[in-house]
């Protein structure tokens, strides 16, 4: 059996693993009332249905893996699950996206169980627009936890804002991660705000063009880097005077998707071929048993031949994905 080729040759080395679409935090973009618990069960992909999935994954050639959700990290058997998937041996480059709001508590136990990138979600460094933007007021433990992953030498860390017109878009706004990448070796992006199906309201009142931010860095004398493959789908910027890097990510942009190299699963099992694609494969029944590793090979390989070119975002298709938190980013 091959590895995972679609008939655009894309290959896709890599997943991102939703484990839970639970959220403590209410980003205006994604959960602006907050997580509602929903009661049809069946619940979230218990530890053993992931274990058989990355199984079969890493023999199809999957090699890195990110974590997400939701919130990951407010799921009980978190560690159990890093600590399993580790385990295998094979996934060698195991990542997760966070909003961070314990990772002051949990900073030395990630490293010790192997994690091998973190990426961060704060939308802003201004105390009061933090909490204006995720209801609540976390922004010194997440800085807390980024400190102590540094000083454990942890030097993996990516930080992602959502780009959101008149809440973080200004020269003071872009001039305040400036001085933090200058301090800190850490690739800080700007993620322009995507339409999801919920959120049509808040995506007029709020989008802007990531250009705004690249005309920023194209003054401050940035250089774009270009791009090597494999790199996903960030355009990045370096400059010698600072310790860390910027980076845009653009999903408007043309050619966007050229560089897809992600396949998505959603917290109760289902194959997404693309953030806003219109279907999902349901893996679940596959994942009752390790005996049944060949019979779920077989279906993912099968469903990436269904994988399309691009999505069609900029014709307002927001295929069946609601807010993120439903499919992890
Ligand atoms: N547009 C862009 N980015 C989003 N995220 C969540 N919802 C959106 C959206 N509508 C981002 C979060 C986080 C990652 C999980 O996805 O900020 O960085
Ligand atoms: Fe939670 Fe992330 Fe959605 Fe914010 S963007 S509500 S942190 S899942």
């Amino acid at each position: 059996m091959g590895a995972l080729t679609d008939s655009f040759g894309r290959t896709f080395p890599y997943i991102r693993l939703s484990i839970t679409d639970v959220c403590n935090f209410k980003c205006g973009y994604c959960l602006p009332n907050g997580y509602f618990k929903q009661e049809n069960k069946p619940g979230f992909l218990t530890l053993d249905e992931i274990s058989n999935l990355v199984s079969a994954l890493s023999e199809l050639g999957v090699s890195k893996i990110r974590l997400t959700g939701g919130e990951p990290t407010v799921r009980k058997d978190f560690f159990d699950i890093l600590k399993n998937i580790k385990s295998k041996g094979k996934i060698n480059n195991l990542v997760m996206t966070t909003n961070g709001y314990k990772l002051n508590q949990i900073a030395d136990q990630l490293i010790k169980d192997g994690i091998n990138g973190i990426n961060i979600s704060i939308d802003s460094l201004d105390r009061n627009k933090f909490k204006e933007i995720t209801g609540h007021d976390r922004l010194p433990q997440i800085l807390e936890g980024i400190k102590i992953l540094q000083d454990k030498g942890f030097a993996n860390i990516k930080v992602n804002a959502v780009l959101l017109k008149n809440i973080n878009d200004s020269e003071a706004d872009f001039d305040s991660w400036e001085q933090f990448v200058k301090e800190n070796a850490i690739d800080f992006r700007y993620i322009e705000l995507m339409q999801t199906g919920d959120s049509l309201e808040y995506f007029r009142k709020y989008h802007v063009s990531a250009s705004v931010f690249k005309n920023y860095l194209i003054k401050k004398n940035w250089n774009e880097v270009a791009r090597v493959a494999d790199a996903g789908p960030s355009i990045n910027f370096v400059h010698s005077n600072y310790k860390g890097k910027f980076g845009i990510i653009a999903p408007y942009s043309k050619d966007f998707c050229k560089t897809c190299n992600r396949l998505r699963i959603t917290a109760k099992g289902e194959l997404r071929l693309c953030l806003f694609g219109n279907t999902g494969t349901n893996l679940r029944p596959l994942l009752q048993s390790p005996d049944q590793k060949n019979e779920l090979k077989i279906l993912i390989l099968k469903q990436l031949n269904f994988k399309k070119e691009s999505h069609y975002l900029e014709l307002g298709d927001t295929g069946i994905t609601p807010h993120l938190a439903s499919i992890g980013g």
